[in-house]
């Protein structure tokens, strides 16, 4: 049976889209009024939404040959054909060929550059000023993906390429296009060619050294964009694969390094509780239990988009083939008959190894096609937020802060913290 909408959730859900300026106000109102299974009631564009852990199994495992990923959006626009929006064999080849580089096995070799990029970043805070985290956190996952996939630092290219990587993220989040596909969208073909030439310059000096014979192969690097050059794609190919993973690589860790001081800075227990473990223990076992929660709170990716090809029955309904469906990873995530106090920040669920029942918790989606760069955006962020509660104390100035659903689900306005050198650590 279809689920309709009730004049009157509907009317609730205009009132938060309006109130709150973001979808994330209606879908919390329909999934509280309608259920796991919704259409959106907007103008022109009708998604179903679907939530929890049997919808999500069959969309990310049992019945994912029935939808997607692929679609007429922005996205695809942008990533062209970027392992993350393509299907079938070609997905699977070009996934085949990145997986390698992000393999847990070469997750240690990593950490030396992770540790260092945050230490530059770092460095250039001054004592007792007022640093926003999500900027911050954008500089350190940028410098990292970049150096860590395609050995380029980036340190002295990012006033070139740092408003490019915005508008590419603003190109990609949800905006006034969804109502109307072809509405004008000026400000961004300027940007985006921008970013297009600074990856081709990076494709073309590596394939110039590559095609060097004198070098020897011991000082060519061994990185994801040289599996892409041996494995004969071509530019444009490889420029889509690696515009997919500077984005999809270091938004996402932004957002949660970001996430990850926001919470800090509203529980100050937790965060003391933190800082003296990160000084005593090797692997404090509260750094990973708060990642997770924070996770489970505010996932950096809230929901997956998905096209349906052929009709999919859930227990609520059916979604007809051809209709646009999100599995919501956000609602999943504060189902009060999975969660006790769904909507608290309780790091302890996650204590003593705890775990959700499966396809309860999918901050990384499920299935063969869940994230390719989960094990490292864990270790990434381990380490970032490790190293910097050592060396620096971070006071939050106390602003008020609400998610706002873009191309991730970010803190807004960002994370304002005072940040002060820790004697005890620095060296
Ligand atoms: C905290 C960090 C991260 C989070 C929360 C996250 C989340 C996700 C989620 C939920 C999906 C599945 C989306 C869907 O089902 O529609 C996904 C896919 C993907 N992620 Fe991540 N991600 C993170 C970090 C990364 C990193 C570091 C990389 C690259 C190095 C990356 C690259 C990708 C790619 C390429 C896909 C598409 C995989 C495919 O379709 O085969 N992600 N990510």
């Amino acid at each position: 049976m279809k689920q309709n909408i009730s004049a009157s959730a509907g009317m609730d859900a205009l009132r938060a889209l309006v109130h709150g300026k973001s979808l994330l106000g209606p879908l919390k109102v329909m999934a509280k009024t309608v259920g796991r299974f919704f259409q959106i009631p907007l103008p022109f564009f009708r998604p179903y939404v679907v939530f929890g852990p049997e919808a999500n199994r069959k969309v990310l495992v049992t019945e994912r040959d029935k939808v997607l990923w692929r679609s007429t959006d922005p996205v695809t626009d942008l990533l062209n054909h970027g392992v993350l929006v393509v299907d079938g064999d070609e997905h699977d080849r070009y996934r085949a060929l990145m997986e390698p580089a992000l393999h847990p096995s070469t997750l240690s070799g990593y950490a030396p550059l992770i540790l260092s990029h945050t230490e530059r970043v770092s460095s250039q805070w001054r004592d007792g000023g007022v640093m926003d985290m999500l900027v911050e956190g954008r500089k350190i996952a940028l410098l990292i993906i970049m150096d860590a996939l395609f050995s380029r630092d980036v340190w002295d290219d990012i006033p070139r390429i740092w408003n490019p990587i915005l508008k590419a993220i603003e190109f990609i989040s949800p905006g006034a296009w969804i109502l109307w596909r072809k509405i004008p969208r000026p400000g961004f073909r300027k940007p985006l060619k921008e970013l297009d030439e600074y990856l081709y310059e990076i494709i073309s000096d590596r394939r110039r050294q590559t095609e060097d014979r004198s070098l020897s192969t011991v000082h060519r690097p061994n990185d994801l964009l040289q599996h892409l050059i041996d494995a004969g794609l071509s530019d444009q190919l490889i420029r889509d694969q690696m515009l997919t993973m500077m984005i999809a690589g270091h938004d996402t860790s932004t957002a949660l390094l970001a996430w990850v001081f926001a919470v800090l800075g509203q529980h100050p227990e937790v965060h003391r509780r933190l800082v003296y473990e990160v000084d005593t223990l090797e692997k404090p076992p509260l750094l990973d239990q708060v990642m997770k929660e924070t996770l489970r709170l505010y996932p950096p990716i809230h929901i997956g988009n998905r096209r349906v090809a052929e009709e999919l029955e859930f227990a609520e309904g059916k979604v007809p083939a051809g209709e646009r469906m999100f599995y919501s990873i956000y609602l999943t995530h504060r189902e009060p008959e999975i969660w006790k106090n769904a909507d608290q920040f309780c790091p302890e669920r996650f204590a003593h190894g705890r775990k959700a029942p499966p396809f309860a918790y999918i901050p990384f989606g499920g299935g063969p096609r869940a994230c390719i760069g989960a094990a490292f955006g864990q270790a990434e962020v381990r380490i970032v937020i490790a190293h910097l509660l050592k060396h620096f104390s971070f006071e939050f100035t106390g602003h008020p802060i609400h998610p706002h659903m873009g191309a991730t689900l970010e803190p807004r306005p960002g994370v304002r913290m005072r940040v002060g050198r820790r004697a005890v650590n620095s060296e």
